[in-house]
C-alpha cells in the first residue's frame, strides 16, 4: 500500500464520515458504478474509520447500491471516530488496509473526517477527499454534498410552523445546525423571507434585537420570524453544554431556549422556540444534491484513474476541481460580515 500504485488501482474502499447527510447513497452509488465500469473492486468501510480499525468491510456490487438513489443516510453507516485518539489505532488501520489489498481510499465527510484523511495521506495512502457536511463550511469547494437537502428540510419544516406563529402574532426563533459557520441559517432565512439571522460568525447584540422587535410591533408587524445557528455566540452569554466529542468539538443544541428567555425579561415578549435537530439531516436529497454527487464520484474517479491523490474533489462555479485536502481543512469557510449584516438589514425594513 501506498503512493506507488503500478498502472491502475485494482481495489478502491470508500467510508462515510462524521454527521451523515441527504445525497451520499447517491455519491456511492455513481462511485460504484463508474468504478465497476472500470472493473476496479469497490468496498465500503463501515462506520467511517471505526470500520478500518476494526476491518469491518462489506463489498459494494452493483446490485446492492441498485435503487439507493434518493435515500438518506448512508448505507455504509458512519461514525465521529478520530483514529488519532485511539491506541495504536493508526497502526491498526495501515495494517488493515495493507491486508485488504486497499490501493485507494475515498473519505467523504467533513472538516474532522477530512482532517484524518489529510493526516493518512501523510502516512503513505492514497486518499482522496469528498466534502460531505450539511454545515457547507470546508474550504475549496463552494458546496459539500447536504447542504442543499439541509436547507431544503429547514424551509419546509419551518414553512410548516410559520403560520401558527403568525396566527398567534408571535416572535419565534428557530435553532438550526452548522456548528461554527452559519450557511445554513443565513441561507434558510433569505428562503424563508426570516426578519434574522443570528450565526456564529457574529455574536448577537440581544439589546438590538429586543429594541428591532419592539419597533416593529409598534409599528404593527406582530409576529418575527428569527433564524438561530446552534453555535451562536450571545453578548456578555456563555455556552450552554460543555461536553466534547472525539474531535474535541463542544456538543450544541438549545440555545435558543436562554436567548428567548433573555428577550422575555428585557422586554416582556417571549418568542417562542423550536429547535429543528436531525430532521434536517434525513430524507429524499434535493435535486442540487444529487447532481453535485455525481460531479463528486465522477471527479474522485477520475483521480483514481489518473493516480492523484492528497486531494480533495470540489465544486466552484459548476465546474469540478481539486484541491490538497490539507489546503480544504486548514480553515473553516464562514459566513462573511456583508452577507451577514444584508440578510439581517431584509428584517429591518419595518
Ligand atoms: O457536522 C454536522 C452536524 O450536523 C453539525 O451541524 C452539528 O453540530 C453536528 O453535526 C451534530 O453532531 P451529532 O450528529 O454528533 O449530534
Amino acid at each position: 500500500m501506498g503512493a506507488n500504485i503500478k498502472g491502475i488501482a485494482k481495489k478502491v474502499a470508500v467510508l462515510t464520515g462524521g454527521g451523515d447527510s441527504s445525497a451520499i447513497n447517491d455519491f456511492i452509488r455513481t462511485l460504484v458504478i463508474l468504478l465497476k465500469k472500470k472493473d476496479i473492486e469497490v468496498v465500503g468501510i463501515k462506520n467511517s474509520y471505526r470500520g478500518l480499525i476494526e476491518d469491518s468491510l462489506t463489498d459494494l456490487s452493483i446490485k446492492m447500491v441498485d435503487g439507493i438513489c434518493g435515500t438518506g443516510g448512508t448505507i455504509i453507516g458512519t461514525s465521529r471516530t478520530n483514529p488519532y485518539k485511539i491506541e495504536r489505532a493508526v497502526e491498526r488501520i495501515l495494517k488493515n488496509i495493507e491486508g485488504n489489498k486497499i490501493d485507494v481510499l475515498v473519505c467523504a465527510g467533513g472538516n474532522d473526517t477530512l482532517t484524518v484523511a489529510s493526516k493518512l495521506a501523510k502516512e503513505g495512502i492514497n486518499v482522496i477527499g469528498v466534502p460531505q457536511t450539511i454545515d457547507n463550511d470546508i474550504c475549496g469547494t463552494d458546496y459539500s454534498i447536504g447542504f442543499h437537502s439541509a436547507i431544503k428540510n429547514i424551509v419546509s419544516a419551518t414553512n410548516m410552523i410559520l403560520s401558527s406563529n403568525v396566527s398567534h402574532e408571535k416572535e419565534m426563533l428557530v435553532e438550526v445546525m452548522g456548528r461554527d459557520s452559519g450557511f445554513l441559517t443565513i441561507r434558510s432565512a433569505i428562503t424563508l423571507g426570516a426578519d434574522g439571522a443570528l450565526i456564529p460568525e457574529f455574536p448577537v447584540d440581544v439589546d438590538k434585537m429586543c429594541s428591532l422587535i419592539e419597533r416593529r410591533r409598534k409599528k404593527g408587524k406582530k409576529y418575527g420570524l428569527f433564524m438561530v445557528s446552534e453555535g451562536v455566540k450571545i453578548k456578555g452569554g456563555q455556552l450552554l453544554q460543555k461536553e466534547l466529542d472525539v474531535f474535541g468539538n463542544v456538543k450544541l443544541g438549545g440555545i435558543v431556549y436562554p436567548l428567548a428567555e433573555m428577550i422575555d425579561k428585557k422586554i416582556g415578549i417571549k418568542p417562542r422556540v423550536n429547535v429543528l435537530g436531525y430532521i434536517q439531516r434525513g430524507g429524499v436529497p434535493s435535486a442540487y444534491d444529487c447532481y453535485l454527487s455525481t460531479i463528486f464520484a465522477t471527479g474522485a474517479v477520475d483521480n483514481i484513474l489518473n493516480n492523484k491523490f492528497g486531494v480533495m474533489v470540489g465544486i466552484e462555479s459548476e465546474k469540478p476541481k481539486n484541491v490538497p485536502i490539507s489546503d480544504a481543512i486548514d480553515e473553516l469557510k464562514l459566513v462573511d460580515r456583508n452577507t451577514y449584516e444584508f440578510v439581517n438589514s431584509l428584517g429591518d425594513l419595518w
